[in-house]
């Protein structure tokens, strides 16, 4: 006798919220925790279920086990939903993120190549310099409270114009107008176009969209110096066509050839997606686990502990071997990342008709996969809620490994993902080898809370220091 395979379920068998005419269940979302409400009707409805927002229908996924095919199913099944796509296109983001097919396919080698292991090895000495600056910077801050978020973002932007781009911005020393100013502005608006239940914008442009379009420019003309720094180089040493020392010129050179397979403007879409991907994503999960380690004393100091022994005399790493010796240290950004991941969803859209948990998908829907709910849930991890750094270490953090994702999944994993890890291990060492932790709390003296805007992060945090 032959099995006889059951046939698909349709979306609309799916259980889901119920919805008002018209609208669905846009009534119920909130866009600073549009995560938090998809992972509330998880718990009511299950790891799949459907929703409907005005006219648009999402099914949205939790099995970590489903997730994970689904996003190895890429670029040929599944890609970036069109709305991301041309939002992000339309404000000059439309790089290795933002595309799909053909086009993701030629640019993701030349990221890859660019951060990959052996490369950010070679930036090491130019990210102890960043470090070294990031600690001179909280030296002078003394006894006041540090914008956590700030100064995070000024040290990862350095990061990534060094490495990247060649370019060293130096924006920890700076008080000026920094890109962190318009970078902040254009994430939140990019998330909010996203989710859009009609695109005003390209009617007619509010106060919001004017102001965004000054930071834009402004974000814009930044993207264009580094080009023209890197173009500089380039003519100074022709060699480097041959030979590039980094992103931008690999780009610039790939843009130039016979035949080229980038124009300028993906070379600029790069640029900026670059400096935006790589920036809030770090920034906001290092303050995420500096806020925790200040709620987790004894994680704090075995911490410190670690740091301090691994650097002997020195006060800032100045050895690679000084940061691979961090166990526990990386211990705690992963188990950070497996509670505060800055992606906690992941919206894809079926570029054909396909299956998902025995549910068929007609091209063109977008099935939103929550990255966290496997990662917290007690089938899959013991203890979920808890912050225990040392279910890594135990047995190799297998179980914990399997269900959490923050870089992603698949062919599109976070390419930055390396130098992220080790930009981490860089800041939390030169922290604790410099200074003690006094506190980490709310600007605002209130509760801290999770708010979504592209990425998921803290409401503004306070550091305090006491320089050892
Ligand atoms: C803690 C830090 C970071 C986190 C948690 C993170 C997370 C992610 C996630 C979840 C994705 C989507 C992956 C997928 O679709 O499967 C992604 C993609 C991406 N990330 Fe990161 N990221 C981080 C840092 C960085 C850095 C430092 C860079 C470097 C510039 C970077 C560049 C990118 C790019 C270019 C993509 C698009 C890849 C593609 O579509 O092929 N990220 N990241």
């Amino acid at each position: 006798m032959h099995a006889i395979a059951a046939a698909p379920m349709r979306i609309a068998d799916l259980p889901g919220p119920p919805g008002l005419p018209v609208i669905g269940s846009a009534h119920r979302i909130r866009l600073a925790s549009f995560h938090e409400q998809l992972e509330a009707w998880r718990r009511d409805y299950g790891d799949v279920y459907r929703v409907r927002l005005w006219t648009r229908r999402f099914v949205v996924v939790a099995d970590p086990q489903v997730a994970t095919e689904a996003l190895r199913d890429r670029p040929g099944t599944f890609g970036r939903t069109a709305r991301v796509s041309r939002a992000a296109t339309e404000m000059g983001f439309g790089g290795l993120f933002a595309s799909n097919g053909e086009k993701w396919r030629r640019q993701r080698p030349m990221v890859m190549a660019a951060f990959d292991p052996g490369h950010v090895r070679r930036y090491f000495p130019a990210l102890v310099q960043v470090a070294r600056r990031l600690a001179a910077r909280w030296q002078r801050a003394g006894d006041a409270g540090i914008d956590l978020q700030g100064d995070l973002m000024r040290y990862t932007v350095d990061v990534i114009a060094g490495l990247a781009f060649g370019t060293d911005i130096n924006t920890l020393q700076g008080d000026g107008d920094v890109i962190q100013r318009h970078m902040d502005r254009i994430l939140p608006m990019l998330f909010r176009r996203t989710l859009a239940p009609l695109p005003t914008w390209r009617w007619f442009r509010l106060p919001a969209d004017r102001e965004l379009d000054r930071h834009l420019l402004a974000f814009r003309e930044a993207v264009q110096g580094f080009i023209a720094a890197a173009r500089g180089r380039m003519r100074a040493q022709p060699a480097l066509a041959e030979a590039p020392t980094n992103l931008i010129e690999a780009m610039i050179a790939a843009r130039d050839r016979p035949g080229q397979a980038l124009s300028d403007e993906d070379v600029a879409a790069n640029v900026a997606t670059m400096l935006l991907a790589g920036e809030d994503t770090t920034a906001n999960t290092l303050a995420w686990m500096l806020w925790l380690l200040s709620r987790h004393r004894w994680a704090l100091q075995r911490a410190a502990d670690e740091v301090r022994r691994a650097l002997g005399d020195d006060r800032v790493p100045t050895r690679f071997e000084q940061l691979e010796a961090l166990e526990f240290v990386d211990a705690c950004i992963h188990e950070t990342m497996r509670l505060k991941p800055v992606a906690p969803i992941l919206p894809q859209e079926a570029a054909r008709d396909t299956t998902v948990a025995g549910v068929a998908i007609p091209a063109g829907t977008t099935c939103i996969f929550l990255m966290r709910a496997g990662a917290t849930d007690a089938r899959h991890v013991p203890q979920p809620e808890a912050f225990d750094p040392d279910r890594w270490l135990r047995d190799d953090g297998a179980q914990a490994r399997r269900v959490s994702m923050p870089f992603g999944a698949g062919p599109r994993m976070c390419p930055g993902r390396y130098l992220a890890l080790l930009e981490m291990k860089m800041a939390l060492a030169t922290l604790l080898g410099s200074f003690d932790l006094v506190s980490v709390t709310a600007a605002d003296g209130g509760e801290v809370a999770e708010r979504l805007a592209f990425t998921m992060t803290p409401t503004p945090l306070v550091l305090r220091l006491r320089a050892r």
